[in-house]
């Protein structure tokens, strides 16, 4: 691991990241597809060169492909290569990336961003290891190891119909996840040494340094930017103050959003209170739903014990009947208030059954469970779209699932 380290440049000893590596070490030698994702400024980079450079493709050719960058209409063929006219201004035939690193590793930044087309064309290559140029209809065959990475959600990008699911569960074979930075809090201090250390021999000068309260804030600041930001602002320090101790005052000056950065906090205060007011909705209803059945129960016994809805029940149970009246559509109210319900007199075991059905379907706390593990059964785990498909927010399933111990 300090090997590696030292050899790329890497600084940081989180758990995240040395999990990173250990992973990215330890597929190397295989030829799966690896897909590494992580917000911008993360670190992703390095992985693919890692994984090339500790798998018997090492001294095969390595192409790292910028797929965001590359326009549409010229996209295949760099990947594929095209044959001469195949279209206005291909005047000579050119291989393409997948036939150049045959034997080698092709790394896709940013796969998200290919058009579909191409990710067809990239699935097809991946299965079969086979690919046709632009207007040609010749098989070429490959042997490329393909890692690719990411900076956006892809699932979100398979839900909008922008990423095919097919490629994605191809290309996420092993999955490299790089933490953010701000859930590597230890790192955030050693970076930015190395990044002053680094300024200063370049630039001759005496490099720049936090006193405590400085460490602390710039340890608790979001760092939406990740560690290309955090490399930013020390280089940022390191020119423009000439006191190379930098307080606390003169780094939040550098800090976009500082304080913004401490939001969570107050959402997690807001979230508290939609929680209980969610909460005593939840009670009252429960409560209202309780008297009902009470009052149902009591109705449906005195059918059954005095036969078909006589003027005596009528009257009696005149408030739960105008309840009723309330809760059903227009149509159905003359049938409950005046049709004579020719209910035949139970037996026994008739009785407990109906009891078993009320209880059972009138449990919200049960119904929704149930509906919880529905949406998650069907997306398979993935909590944003069971989220999405109840109506919820994310967090709120979260929530309840934790409450409802559903596993
Ligand atoms: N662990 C680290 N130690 C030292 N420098 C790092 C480390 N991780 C990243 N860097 C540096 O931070 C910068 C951003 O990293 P990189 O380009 O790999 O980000 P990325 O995850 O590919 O982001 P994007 O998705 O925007 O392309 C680079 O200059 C890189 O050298
Ligand atoms: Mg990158």
């Amino acid at each position: 691991m300090q090997n590696i380290k030292q050899r790329y440049d890497i600084i940081g000893n989180s758990p995240g990241l040395n999990r990173a590596i250990d992973i990215a070490v330890q597929v190397a030698p295989t030829d799966l597809s690896v897909l590494i994702s992580g917000e911008s400024g993360v670190g992703k980079e390095v992985f693919p060169q890692i994984i090339h450079q500790y798998s018997a493709r090492k001294h095969g050719t390595y192409i790292a492909v910028n797929c965001g960058a590359i326009p549409e209409g010229t996209i295949d063929s760099e990947l594929f290569g095209h044959e001469k006219g195949s279209f206005t201004g291909a005047i000579d035939s050119r291989k393409g990336y997948f036939e150049v690193a045959n034997g080698g590793t092709i790394f896709l930044d940013e796969v998200s961003e290919l058009p579909l087309s191409t990710q067809v064309r990239l699935l097809r290559v991946l299965e079969t290891g086979e690919f046709l140029k632009v207007g040609s209809s010749k098989v070429i065959k490959t042997n490329v190891r393909v890692i690719a990475a990411t900076n956006i959600d892809i699932l979100k990008a398979i839900h909008q119909g922008k990423f095919r699911e097919d490629l994605y569960y191809r290309l996420n074979t092993v999955p490299i996840e790089i933490p953010p930075l701000r859930n590597r809090k230890e790192d955030i201090h050693l970076l930015f040494r190395k990044f002053a250390t680094d300024f200063a021999e370049r630039n001759r000068m005496p490099p720049i340094s936090l006193d405590e309260e400085a460490q602390h804030v710039l340890s608790n600041y979001r760092w939406p930017g990740n560690i290309r930001q955090l490399k930013n602002i020390t280089e940022q320090i390191s020119v423009i103050e000439e006191n190379r101790k930098i307080a606390e005052q003169t780094l939040r000056k550098y800090l976009p959003d500082y304080y913004e950065s401490k939001l969570p906090v107050i959402y997690d205060a807001v979230d508290q209170k939609t929680f209980a007011s969610e909460r005593e909705i939840l009670y009252s209803i429960l409560f209202d739903m309780k008297n009902d059945v009470t009052d149902l129960k009591k109705l449906v016994l005195e059918i059954m014990q005095k036969g078909p809805v006589s003027t005596e029940i009528r009257e009696d149970n005149a408030r739960i009947i105008q309840k009723l009246h309330q809760s059903v559509g227009s149509d159905d109210r003359e049938d409950i208030l005046n049709k004579k319900y020719e209910i035949p007199r139970p037996q026994d075991e008739d009785i407990q059954d109906t009891e078993e059905i009320i209880e059972e379907s009138l449990s919200l706390e049960e119904k929704e469970k149930e509906l919880i593990k529905k949406a998650l059964v069907k997306h398979n785990g993935k909590r944003k779209y069971a989220a999405d498909e109840l109506g919820i927010s994310e967090r709120t399933l979260y929530r309840k699932i934790k409450e409802y111990d559903i596993t």
